[in-house]
């Protein structure tokens, strides 16, 4: 297991990936298992995903991503989604909490319901901003938890969004937060880290 520190460090944008490395469905399981302890907004876990490997449907998310070729080269491509709804799931994810006796049934009630109106009064916007804000939290758990277990990655908005909602038939509900494209990097093809800004560029400090 590597260290925090190490992880992050050794993280990078793959260029390009090794080609003929499938991933097992058990392996990105285990990435999911850790990608399920992100935070989000309530609670609510707006974040949902499709994994894919299926080589026909990655040609054709190949061609909607202007030909980038690590799509191609990746053993999965990612689609990031973010559930503008998630907030009607509140009652179904609060529901355990009662069910342990955590809150009582007027606790429960109050909860859910000040999560609803929370969302439903601050509009469509909002709802789109949440999915993209919370989806992409989750994405970044999902690039650090594929390098945990040895995969690299890359995040991805180089593609056309109707293109790719089309080839996933994508439920209207859902934003399309990112793409991710996951393999073995092929380390040949790395550019060096790109330039960062130094601390005090972006941070204040009142
Ligand atoms: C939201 C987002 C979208 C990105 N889109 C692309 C993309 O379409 N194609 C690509 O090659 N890299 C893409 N990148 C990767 C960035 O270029 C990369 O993170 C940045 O240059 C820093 O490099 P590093 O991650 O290796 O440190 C994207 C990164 C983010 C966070």
């Amino acid at each position: 297991m590597s260290s925090f520190l190490e992880l992050v460090r050794d993280r990078r944008s793959a260029s390009n990936f090794l080609p003929n490395n499938p991933i097992s469905e058990e392996q990105l399981q285990e990435i999911f298992e850790i990608v399920k302890l992100s935070p989000s907004a309530y609670n609510l876990q707006h974040a949902h995903y499709i994994a894919i490997r299926n080589p026909d449907v990655k040609e054709k998310l190949y061609v909607a991503a202007n030909k980038q070729y690590k799509v191609l080269s990746s053993s999965a491509v990612i689609i990031v989604l973010g559930d503008k709804k998630a907030f009607y799931d509140a009652a179904t994810i609060y529901s355990g909490l009662k069910l342990l006796g955590i809150v009582d049934e007027q606790e429960y009630e109050y909860m859910v319901n000040d999560t609803v109106s929370f969302y439903e009064s601050r509009g469509d916007v909002f709802h789109k901003e949440e999915a993209i804000r919370n989806g992409s939290i989750s994405a970044m758990m999902f690039m650090l938890a594929a390098k945990e277990y040895g995969w690299d990655s890359c995040p991805m908005i180089g593609f056309d969004q109707d293109e790719v909602r089309k080839i996933l038939s994508i439920d209207p509900k859902y934003e399309i937060v990112m793409m991710i494209t996951l393999g073995k990097e092929k380390i040949a093809s790395r550019k060096p880290r790109g330039y960062r800004k130094p601390v005090n560029e972006f941070v204040s400090y009142i």
